[in-house]
């Protein structure tokens, strides 16, 4: 779907529907409607048919050939009208719409945006719409609309007719959700297709559309680097595993930030086979590497004042005759030996040399990595918020407010060390796993061991990632793109952290 701006009258636009956002506390038609439309406006409020609320909404047929359609939406109270609030309402206007026989849609700006400047309400308006019509079509060989022959949705014209915002706010949407919708695509792509290498393919084109620095580190001289725990993982798999280095370098700036995402493109779980149900899911466990990819996207074309590293471990986690087994010890970039009690425990592996390699070499002020690491997320957080642990308050409280300016919840789990007394090792430094208890905390306690000093915030998206219900902007089924607008809010404000708010 293409999105416009139009500041023509709304009698002027050409429109299959037209979509009218009202609130609650402000029910009377806008001005920009003509006096037949106003008054059955009118006439539907009065009849109690329509009331404002958020998440409401009437599909009105007019009768009228030059605006068959309009369809009401509610934005609840006024002045508690947010940002994501508006990208929910566009969004279930998009889905809303997507289902209706139309092509071209019109989105009338709303007047009265509560906590958001007016002039700014076309950014979330445009995400929220860019999103919510998003499909992942690429294997039907038919789309519905057409198996019904029904129009599908085209084209969508945020109205202005009043002059109230501007382009440009539309334009900050769109890159945002641009961003968002390849991390969707990249995590809905099949196992069979979405491989490591076809991964490093995607990235080379990314980087070279936006002129950013593209490095891929092969098999060999990652054995050659020492990389023992992402070795281990990938070499149950006939799939090369690949080491995927993405650079944006600002203009001016001289801090850096490396984003690091968990990138098996399928996990079987390994020797330690995962039960069959819902097994089709871990093709989906490459969100983390979807969302760096998705943010660095993002960041190629708003072009914050930070430098930023991408990086991405890419492997299939299956079991082999050469595959590693629980007993086996690893021994880690970083030198430290790692007993593998469980080879399902496998995202902390590849992730605990990415982390090393990527400090070490980029020496990054502050390291985020992304991973769907463990269904204890998804029981302890559910489907709504991120969990996070991390070495650094001051990083920390970053995320959670880029968390909530761009929708992605970030919500911070407890790091006490007593959590992580579980990984000390038998046989070797460390083993992979430490029962059930607390499993977010302890896996992201594992990766603790591989950050030293850098300030670093680890991110559980398994909940995130996909199978979110319920919110306008986000699709009921396959990957939700999640990660890709919070990095990208982190690095547009991003500003040096202050030195005495670092954590033991
Ligand atoms: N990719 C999974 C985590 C996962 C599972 C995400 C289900 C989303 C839904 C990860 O590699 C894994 O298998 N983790 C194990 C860790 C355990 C063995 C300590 C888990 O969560 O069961
Ligand atoms: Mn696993
Ligand atoms: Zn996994």
């Amino acid at each position: 779907m293409k999105i416009a701006y139009s500041k023509k009258s709304v009698a002027s636009e050409k429109l299959d529907c037209l979509i009218v956002p009202l609130a609650e506390d402000a029910l009377n038609p806008p001005a920009s409607l003509s006096d037949s439309l106003s008054k059955t406006v009118r006439n539907i409020t009065a009849l109690k048919e329509f009331s404002g609320k958020a998440g409401e909404s009437l599909l009105v047929v007019t009768g009228a050939a030059s605006l068959p359609r309009v369809l009401l939406v509610g934005m609840g109270k006024k002045k508690e009208i947010t940002g994501e609030g508006l990208r929910r309402i566009a969004g279930q206007a998009a889905q809303h719409a997507g289902k209706l026989n139309v092509g071209r849609v019109g989105f009338l700006l709303p007047k009265e945006t509560g906590s958001i400047p007016t002039a700014e309400a076309a950014k979330p308006l445009a995400e929220g719409a860019m999103l919510g019509a998003y499909r992942f079509e690429t294997y039907k060989s038919m789309q519905d609309d057409k198996k019904n022959s029904r129009a599908s949705l085209k084209q969508w014209v945020l109205l202005d007719p009043e002059g109230i915002s501007a382009p440009k706010a539309m334009q900050e949407g769109v890159v945002r959700a641009e961003a968002t919708i390849l991390s969707r695509d990249l995590g809905n792509l099949p196992a069979n297709d979405m491989t490591p290498d076809a991964m490093a393919k995607r990235a080379r084109a990314l980087a070279k559309r936006h002129g950013l620095k593209v490095k891929v580190l092969e098999r060999a001289e990652m054995e050659r680097l020492g990389m023992g725990m992402f070795m281990g993982v990938a070499k149950g798999s006939r799939q090369p595993p690949k080491m995927i280095i993405l650079e944006y370098r600002a203009k001016k700036a001289s801090q850096t930030l490396a984003f690091v995402g968990k990138g098996i493109t399928f996990d079987s779980g390994g020797i330690s086979l995962k039960p069959g149900a819902a097994m089709d899911e871990m093709k989906f466990d490459m969100c983390g590497a979807a969302a760096v990819l998705g943010a660095m996207e993002g960041v190629g074309r708003a072009k914050p004042a930070v430098n930023v590293i991408g990086v991405i471990p890419a492997c299939e986690n299956l079991p082999d005759g050469e595959a590693v087994k629980p007993g086996d010890i690893l021994r880690s970039y970083t030198g430290k030996t790692v007993e593998v009690l469980n080879t399902d425990a496998e995202g902390r592996l590849i992730l605990g040399d990415a982390l090393a390699y990527t400090i070490k070499q980029y020496k990054p002020e502050a390291v985020v990595d992304l991973a769907t690491l463990t269904g204890a997320c998804v029981i302890a957080l559910g489907h709504y918020a991120t969990g996070a642990v991390g070495n650094h308050d001051g990083l920390m409280e970053r995320l959670v407010s880029a968390g909530q300016s761009s929708g992605d919840i970030v919500w911070p789990l407890p790091n006490f060390p007593e959590y992580g007394k579980g990984l000390e090792g038998k046989y070797g430094d460390l083993q992979n796993i430490a029962g059930r208890d607390a499993g977010a905390i302890t896996g992201g306690l594992f990766l603790k061991h591989f950050v030293g000093e850098t300030p670093w915030v680890h991110l559980d998206i398994a909940g995130t990632a996909w199978g979110v219900k319920n919110i306008g902007h986000i699709p009921h089924e396959g990957a939700t793109g999640v990660g890709a607008r919070l990095l990208l809010d982190l690095a547009q404000a991003w500003k040096p952290l202050a030195k005495s708010r670092k954590q033991s």
